[in-house]
């Protein structure tokens, strides 16, 4: 059973994908503690509704970037944490941190990468005239946004999308590949190399359109 935390800032529907997954009997994760560097984001609730204990490390009392990931690696430690996802974490980790919890970082972003990294993922995605966007479940690397990719969901961009309506649907799949990327990796079939990962005997939720495994 792999112990993860998940750090959040909002509204926290990737967590709920997390929480509802982790429900099953046959899950191979849970999750031991909900941390988020906001006091009001609604993923604190939606921890305290499934029993999930919760820690607020608000960056605002934090001097700098250091202290703050320090704070954030006390909880982890208090909650005996292995394994973290990232379900809009708003803040960025300095680079200590991460390499400190290196391949045991997972994060979540709403655009097929390396596309659209960072914020306004999905105007971008209509500016540009992208005919599929996404999203993508991959390891946290150092720089924002980048790391080996685990899965990527495409969703098709009609014409009379506008950014919420892209954002709804790419959500959809979202909610499906994460728990799903989660489970693989708990289950120990991905391996990293390089920038790439394997993924051994992949198996697919049906109702996303999911780009095919890399495997050996
Ligand atoms: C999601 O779109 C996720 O991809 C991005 O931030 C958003 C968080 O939404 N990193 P929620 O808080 O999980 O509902």
């Amino acid at each position: 059973m792999l112990d993860v935390a998940v750090l959040v800032s909002g509204r926290g529907s990737n967590l709920q994908a997390l929480i509802d997954a982790c429900a099953a009997d046959d899950f191979p994760a849970r999750i031991v503690a909900v941390i988020s560097n906001n006091p009001g984001s609604y993923g604190l609730e939606r921890a305290k509704l499934a029993g999930i204990p919760t820690a607020v490390v608000n960056h605002r009392d934090y001097e700098d970037r250091e202290s703050f990931d320090n704070a954030i690696d006390e909880e982890l430690k208090k909650f005996k944490a292995k394994f973290i996802c990232l379900a809009g974490f708003m803040r960025i980790l300095e680079a200590r941190f991460v390499n400190r919890w290196r391949d045991r970082i997972l994060n979540i972003h709403p655009s097929l990468l390396p596309s659209f990294k960072g914020l306004h993922t999905q105007e971008r995605a209509l500016e540009s005239g992208v005919r599929f966007t996404g999203c993508t479940v991959h390891i946290v690397r150092p720089e924002m946004d980048e790391g080996p990719i685990i899965l990527q969901a495409a969703v098709a961009v009609d014409p009379e999308d506008d950014a919420d309506s892209l954002a709804e649907k790419v959500l959809i799949q979202e909610h499906l590949i994460y728990p799903e990327a989660l489970k693989l990796i708990a289950l120990g079939r991905v391996s990293i190399s390089g920038n790439r990962s394997i993924i051994e005997k992949a198996e697919y939720p049906k109702e996303a359109l999911i780009s095919p495994a890399l495997t050996d």
